[in-house]
């Protein structure tokens, strides 16, 4: 199976997504061929999860390379450049954005030497290589993710970490497809994640249609599915992961960890070595990108539901701390605490097979 969420147009001169603004609604795809849409695709989230936000990034890198018409490899590279700081302006808390757009500006640099042509089909094999090691990475995870769970437990998750948000199988709902796979019964609760409803419009439409047991809830409302003994783990993505294992992650998410934590329940985040941003020592270095007001007052409903005077505050994620989560699960097994030990040795590991 190929993942349809994000690929390369068989041209090469545009990144196909699909619009994930739409859904459940509609299935559409837009085929982006400039910089202005590939930063605004970003930004409105028309794709977003931070693997496909990375895979993105590289496709549109690859894009821009094959469309551009430079003739010289260090004119060719020095747009590339610009494209990719432009590119990684569009949102700042997903690290897979500027890492897959490092790793293809590497590329880039090793290819200096060579004719733009070769320059340019270097990219396009990177590119499809970020997004084919997604899928194997998804794979792992959710193998590494179903050894911490039994068949008939009920999983609660938040935000929106399947398919769309990645390649194939997805991240923190990856063992979910995987155990439904083997047949096993699990039974999902799915934060609605207000204010922009990923868990509502994205995450319960792709488990129901796999089939899935899913049931969706408002987000005041994981108290109590937990109260209830209804809930034996959380599965949670990540945007980004501090090297003491702090977690950035949708809004949302810190408050189900410290509920977790009151009912006794394991709280693990699942996502790809590159959502581990090494280099960022704590959760307090991790920047939040605040959004438009108007996503709570008015974006989802057919009249505005606050006064348009009132002061909103909407940060896109909060930063869970590292002594709330029981295991972060990588497609290399699963970190436990103390993260910063554990953190550190994965990083040695992965120095070592590259
Ligand atoms: O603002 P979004 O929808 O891009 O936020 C996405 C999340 O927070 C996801 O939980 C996270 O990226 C993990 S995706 C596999």
């Amino acid at each position: 199976m190929k993942p349809t969420n994000v690929r390369l147009r068989d041209d090469g001169r545009a990144v196909v997504i699909q619009d994930q603004t739409v859904l459940p609604s509609q299935t559409l795809f837009l085929e982006l061929e400039t910089p202005e849409t590939m930063h605004e695709a970003i930004h409105a989230l028309r794709v977003r999860g931070a693997p496909a936000i990375g895979i993105m990034a590289a496709y549109s890198y690859a894009v821009m390379a094959n469309r551009s018409e430079e003739k010289d490899a260090d004119s060719l590279l020095e747009s590339l450049s610009s494209f990719a700081d432009y590119l990684n302006s569009s949102r700042p808390t997903a690290v897979n954005l500027s890492w897959a757009l490092a790793r293809m500006e590497k590329v880039a640099a090793e290819h200096a030497g060579d004719s733009v042509d070769q320059i340019k089909k270097a990219l396009t094999a990177e590119a499809t290589l970020i997004q084919e090691e997604d899928v194997s990475m998804c794979r792992r995870i959710a193998a590494h993710g179903l050894t911490l769970i039994k068949d008939g437990d009920g999983i609660l998750t938040h935000c929106n970490t399947g398919p769309l948000a990645t390649s194939l199988y997805g991240t923190a709902v990856g063992p979910i497809f995987l155990a439904k796979e083997k047949g096993w019964d699990l039974k999902v609760f799915a934060d609605e994640t207000r204010p922009l409803l990923q868990g509502a419009r994205l995450t319960s439409y792709e488990l129901d249609q796999a089939g899935i047991d899913v049931t969706l809830i408002c987000d005041n409302m994981a108290a109590t599915v937990m109260s209830k003994g209804w809930v034996q783990a959380c599965f949670v993505g990540c945007d980004r992961v501090a090297a003491n294992g702090d977690v950035a992650n949708k809004i949302g998410t810190n408050g189900v960890a410290i509920l977790a934590k009151h009912y006794g329940i394991p709280f693990y985040v699942l996502g790809p070595t590159s959502t581990i941003d090494f280099d960022c020592k704590s959760g307090e270095e991790i920047e939040i990108e605040l959004r438009d007001p108007e996503e709570i007052k008015s974006k989802w409903y057919a009249e505005p539901m606050a006064p348009a005077s009132v002061k909103c505050y909407n940060p896109a994620f909060d930063v869970t701390n590292h002594d709330l989560i029981a295991g972060i699960v990588t497609e290399h097994g699963v970190l436990r605490a103390p993260y910063t030990e554990s953190i550190a040795a994965l990083k040695k590991t992965i120095e070592s097979e590259a």
